[in-house]
């Protein structure tokens, strides 16, 4: 049952950090404070090149995981949407890596794509939350997030937990290919488990959410920006936004404003600014003058830091704990998905059932 909540979603946004805590138990090893992975059916010294694939928000997960193993493990990583890749006959190098994300493990397309990609010669590996699946079955290696049953049509549990499956996985990756050094990879693995108190505060602390969704539950487009692992985290962000609110918004990258987007801008359009103090702060926040400058209402989700230099000027703000960059994609969905959920119970949609939606999409 939903327990003592309205709607499954938010019984789904509150249980993340014990979820989280235990998908992380399964390979963060307490003892030595490290990740530590099942032995793979592949080495990550040989992988050329990783192939990530996946729909709607697992592909988002995604996302954020290209520049996780581009960084700390110096592999090149492709995302694609599976509804494109498997149509595409995209040239696989023997011996790569394709990696599947899902929540259901049974999206049409994705599974095409899995298939696709063993005729092509690739290691398969995928993440999956439903147990028993189909693509956990054709996989030569399956990691099992630990978000339980997912009942809500608008995925949230089952996302943070992908990424933080995939966040071990790149410290793994980045371990056994020599990018990482002891200290740094004591750091990474410090962070991560420090995610599941973390998105408890923020769980605690989200009263301030509701008000923001009032203030923007009435616009008609709304803008969410952010750069690097910032970036998907803003079209999460959006598409959650749109399927429950059917409100209309977009995740852009931040430096892409100047390139269009930013003549969407004027006083009745909301902008949410995903903008953790890491190495893109400056850049995101010089972005947010400019459509502060065009008279955009933003609402700004940073750290303290972030709030003491830009916090004032926002119409709105949300501020989460302050963590190593690394981990920020993972605390930063949260607050996204409460307010969507806000903003669709102010609407009054069907917040666990919208139009249009199934949970899985197992037709093309
Ligand atoms: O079961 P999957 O993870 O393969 O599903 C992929 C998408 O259909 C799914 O994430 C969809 O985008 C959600 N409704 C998003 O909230």
């Amino acid at each position: 049952g939903k327990g003592n909540h309205r709607h499954f979603m938010m019984k789904e946004i509150m249980e993340q950090p014990a979820v989280i805590g235990e998908t992380l138990n399964s390979f963060f090893n307490p003892k030595t404070r490290t990740i530590t992975l099942p032995d793979l059916p592949f080495d990550w010294r040989d992988i050329p090149k990783m192939t990530i694939v996946a729909c709607g928000t697992s592909f988002y997960a995604g996302m954020v995981a290209k520049y996780w193993f581009e960084t700390l493990a110096g592999l090149g990583v492709e995302v694609d949407i599976a509804s494109e890749f498997r149509y595409r006959s995209m040239p696989l190098a023997p011996g790569g890596l394709a990696l599947f994300i899902s929540q259901s493990g049974e999206t049409a397309d994705t599974l095409a794509a899995l298939r696709y990609a063993r005729e092509n010669g690739q290691h398969i590996a995928s993440i999956v939350n439903v147990e028993e699946s189909s693509m956990g079955r054709e996989s030569d290696f399956v990691f099992h997030t630990k978000a339980g049953p997912e009942i809500g049509v608008a995925s949230t549990k089952a996302f943070t937990c992908q990424l933080v499956t995939l966040a071990c996985l790149a410290i793994d990756a980045g371990k056994q290919r020599g990018v990482l050094d002891h200290e740094r990879e004591a750091l990474l693995s410090a962070a991560l488990s420090e995610v599941p108190a973390r998105a408890a505060e923020i769980l605690e602390n989200d009263t301030n959410i509701r008000d923001l969704a009032a203030e923007i539950f009435e616009a008609r487009d709304i803008l969410y920006i952010g750069r690097g692992p910032g970036y998907p985290v803003a079209m999460e962000g959006a598409l959650k936004l749109k399927e429950l609110s059917y409100i209309h918004a977009e995740g852009y990258a931040a430096g892409e404003l100047k390139h269009g987007p930013i003549a969407l801008i004027d006083e009745a359009v909301p902008v949410i600014v995903v903008a953790p103090t890491d190495h893109y702060f400056e850049k995101t926040a010089s972005n947010m003058q400019e459509v502060m400058a065009r008279n955009a209402q933003v609402i700004f989700l940073s750290d303290a830091a972030g709030m003491k230099q830009l916090g004032e000027h926002a119409l709105g703000s949300i501020e989460l704990p302050t963590v190593d960059p690394f981990v920020a994609p993972i605390l930063y969905s949260i607050p996204v998905q409460i307010l969507a959920y806000h903003v669709a119970v102010l609407k009054g949609t069907d917040v666990d059932q919208p139009r249009n939606l199934a949970k899985s999409v197992t037709v093309e």
